[in-house]
């Protein structure tokens, strides 16, 4: 079955091309390299030893879309396609809410005419809003604090509307918490334009000592050392969930949404402990004030993902150290030759 990935060319896009082709699907890429590399399309090749088929169109234009359905009989599509800087959305509201919901717009416009029926959406624990009930399940309420976020929960409800009046279609909604590492060849992985905005990857730039040191943004949270926890979990667990949703999608009509997290909750002074024990490099850091926006912590309950799509993350915050600095070792400009 051919699936169409939406902004397949990134970070979590790629890890899941890897995983799809795996399972024995037939991935199609559409992407316009906005944050992303071809270089990555030929690595998942390397790393595959297969031919991909790639499309370098902008998502949000969906005359130029419309070519990739006509060639291709999609079966399901998963929908990465989106701009992700949080900073960024408060400056330019208005460029993430067009990139955001227009992509989407375009890709159910053209599932109504050509008859696709299984759509998983990249969505987020951010829709959780500051809520301070950890674990967070899915039947919390939700709320945004910045302009991406809200396009993330404005997604789920179109989606979720258009489930409504369309009975064959199903959608997952994937809500993943905070991926990092990278694939174990070490070809692809996180690459961060500028001065990363998530920790791993800030990391993985002190250590290689591109950056001096990290900024820890608060100590005093209510959290067993102070610093903000998260639920970390690796990519290629994140992207065998996608193969896992497929799977459901094609099985279940309607709407859901899933967290995929482990369900542990890191700090990070864990983080960076676990960095230096796993790669045997020290980490400098200095403590600076809270970051407005940040909760004290956030992790998943993954019950639901555990029991509808039957999958777990088996990686643990060692493999995800390693992995991560292995991808930023062996490349350390990202993509760029
Ligand atoms: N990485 C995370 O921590 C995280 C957490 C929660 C949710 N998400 C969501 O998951 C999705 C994938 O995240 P990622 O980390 O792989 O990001 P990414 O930026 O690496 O990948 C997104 C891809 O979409 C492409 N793209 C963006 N707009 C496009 C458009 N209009 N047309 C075609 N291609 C377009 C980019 O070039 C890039 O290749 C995003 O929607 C993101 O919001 C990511």
């Amino acid at each position: 079955m051919k699936v169409l990935l939406a902004g397949g060319a990134g970070y979590i896009g790629s890890h899941t091309c890897i995983e799809l082709v795996n399972a024995g699907f037939e991935p199609v890429i559409v992407d316009d390299f906005a944050n992303s590399s071809p270089i990555a399309v030929k690595r998942i090749e390397e790393i595959t030893g297969r031919k991909i088929r790639l499309y370098t169109i902008d998502v949000c234009n969906e005359e130029e879309l419309e070519k990739v359905f006509k060639e291709n009989e999609i079966g399901s599509i998963v929908h990465f396609a989106g701009y992700k800087a949080v900073g960024e959305s408060v400056k330019l509201p208005l460029k993430y809410y067009r990139n955001n919901l227009d992509s989407t717009f375009a890709l159910l416009s053209l599932c109504e005419k050509y008859d696709v029926n299984s759509f998983i959406f990249s969505s987020s624990a951010t829709v959780y809003g500051m809520s301070e009930d950890v674990p967070y399940h899915e039947d919390l309420p939700t709320g945004c604090l910045n302009p991406y976020g809200w396009t993330k929960y404005m997604n789920e409800q179109i989606l979720r509307d258009y489930a409504k009046v369309h009975p064959s279609f199903s959608t997952v909604l994937l809500r993943y918490f905070n991926p990092i590492g990278a694939h174990e060849s070490g070809l692809i992985g996180d690459n961060p334009e500028g001065i990363p905005n998530n920790l791993m990857p800030y990391v993985c730039q002190v250590a290689s000592g591109k950056l001096e040191k990290l900024h820890i943004f608060g100590n005093d949270y209510p959290t067993p050392d102070g610093t903000g926890v998260r639920d970390y979990l690796h990519v290629v667990d994140l992207a065998k969930g996608h193969v896992k949703a497929i799977d459901y999608s094609i099985e279940n009509k309607g709407s859901i949404e899933i967290n995929l997290g482990t369900g542990i909750g890191y700090s990070v002074l864990d983080v960076v402990n676990s960095f230096e024990k796993a790669n045997g490099i020290k980490i400098p850091y200095v403590i600076d004030g809270r970051r407005p926006g940040d909760n004290a912590t956030s992790y998943a309950d993954p019950s639901r993902a555990n029991k509808l799509l039957g999958w777990k993350a088996e990686k643990t915050i060692v493999d995800m150290c390693k992995d991560a600095w292995n991808w930023q070792k062996n490349n350390p400009r990202g993509y760029k030759e």
